[in-house]
């Protein structure tokens, strides 16, 4: 048997709904981008949404948008993907990790007060694998000191803090719908905001800086491509309507998996908040520490299971250690974690006997490891 790591739920809804799109020739900048950023927007009760071309590009937008530059710090989680902390590079700022909480492994607030320094101008957390991260502290901390927040929901599509919708916290939020997210559109992202301004900006920047009601060729700021097409768009809302179902079999995935592995010697199991409602985007296990972790990818890849160590620390990829220095002991437990986390292949169709030879594959490759 092969089971992959993700694999998008697509069925004749969505196949039909692009296929609408072709025959109408309106290919870009439709009524479809229009529908998909009213949803988007609705789903977070934000006032505005702004379709783009991936989840990185929406963070990098909001970056811009308010006002993060040169010389200032982003505090921000190292356990994440590379984009979450790039977004701030790439406008010359900093991203200033603090570690994270060994249980919900989403940004400690308890940590944040540490690492606020004169240049500290915002706080981007994120919502790993699902789980919102501490809403409420790291919206008072940055109440308190006038921070700006970017909360990158980009795995978070449809989870709650304290009965909040994720993407509806701070200055403006991202979700992501690469494939192996929750729903897809491809490639794309779309950001959310209430104010205007934050809206009316990211708008202009994502189609080459053009200005509100001038023309094609009038850029009235520095701009990018960043555009999402219309058959994305069609596909997303034809995905965003089966977001219940998707969500719910995707919470049935991971109470099987839950169930199988609460009592496998060695595992842990994804501990998830009170506080919180989970959208499962990944289903990722924690191996003790005797147990060789590399050796148990393999074995299982080699059993036709494709897992992944997932996350990597950010502050340890080679750029980051390279250009600022970053080392081993810089964030214990955000690398104790990052040693001994492994995602099991998960997505909303992941069948029983799929499961069921996942879990016994780990079962031996645990006891050979
Ligand atoms: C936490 C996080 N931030 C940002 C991104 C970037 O999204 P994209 O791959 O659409 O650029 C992703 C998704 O891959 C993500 O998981």
């Amino acid at each position: 048997m092969k089971v992959p790591l993700s694999s998008p739920d697509i069925t004749s809804k969505e196949i039909e709904a692009v296929t609408a799109v072709l025959e109408t020739r309106h290919l870009a900048l439709g009524p479809k981008m229009v529908e998909f950023e009213e949803k988007m927007a609705a789903l977070a009760g934000r006032n505005f949404g702004i379709a783009v071309n991936s989840g990185t590009s929406g963070l990098h937008l909001l970056v811009r948008a308010l006002g993060i530059g040169p010389g200032d710090e982003v505090i921000t989680t190292s356990f994440s993907f590379v984009a979450s902390a790039n977004c701030a590079l790439f406008e010359g700022a900093r991203p200033v990790f603090v570690d994270i909480d060994p249980q919900t492994l989403n940004l400690d607030p308890s940590l944040i007060g540490a690492a606020i320094t004169p240049r500290t101008k915002a706080i981007l957390p994120i919502h790993a694998f699902g789980q919102p991260a501490a809403m409420g502290p790291i919206l008072a901390i940055a109440q308190k000191h006038g921070f700006k927040v970017i909360e990158d929901a980009c795995e978070a599509i449809g989870a709650r803090y304290r009965g909040r919708p994720a993407g509806s916290f701070g200055d403006g939020s991202v979700f992501a719908f690469y494939p192996n997210k929750q729903i897809t559109t491809g490639e794309g992202g779309v950001i959310l905001t209430d104010e205007k301004e934050i809206a009316t900006l990211c708008r202009s920047m994502r189609n080459q800086g053009r200005g509100e009601g001038g023309g094609w060729l009038d850029h009235v700021r520095l701009g990018y491509n960043y555009r999402l097409d219309e058959l994305s768009c069609a596909l997303g809302l034809a995905q965003l309507e089966r977001l219940p179902e998707i969500l719910a079999r995707r919470a049935a995935v991971a109470e099987e998996y839950n169930r199988r592995l609460a009592t496998l010697p060695g595992v842990t199991i994804p501990s998830i908040s009170a506080e919180v409602e989970m959208s499962w985007f990944v289903y990722v296990i924690r191996l003790d520490e005797q147990i060789d972790r590399d050796r148990v990818l393999e074995l299982m890849g080699a059993r036709g299971v494709q897992c992944r160590p997932y996350f990597n620390p950010i502050h340890l990829q080679g750029y980051y250690r390279r250009e600022f220095g970053f080392k081993e002991g810089d964030l214990p437990i955000t690398e104790r974690v990052g040693r001994s986390v492994l995602a099991l292949p998960f997505f909303t169709r992941l069948q029983g006997e799929q499961i069921a030879y996942v879990v016994e594959s780990l079962k031996e490759a645990i006891a050979a490891a």
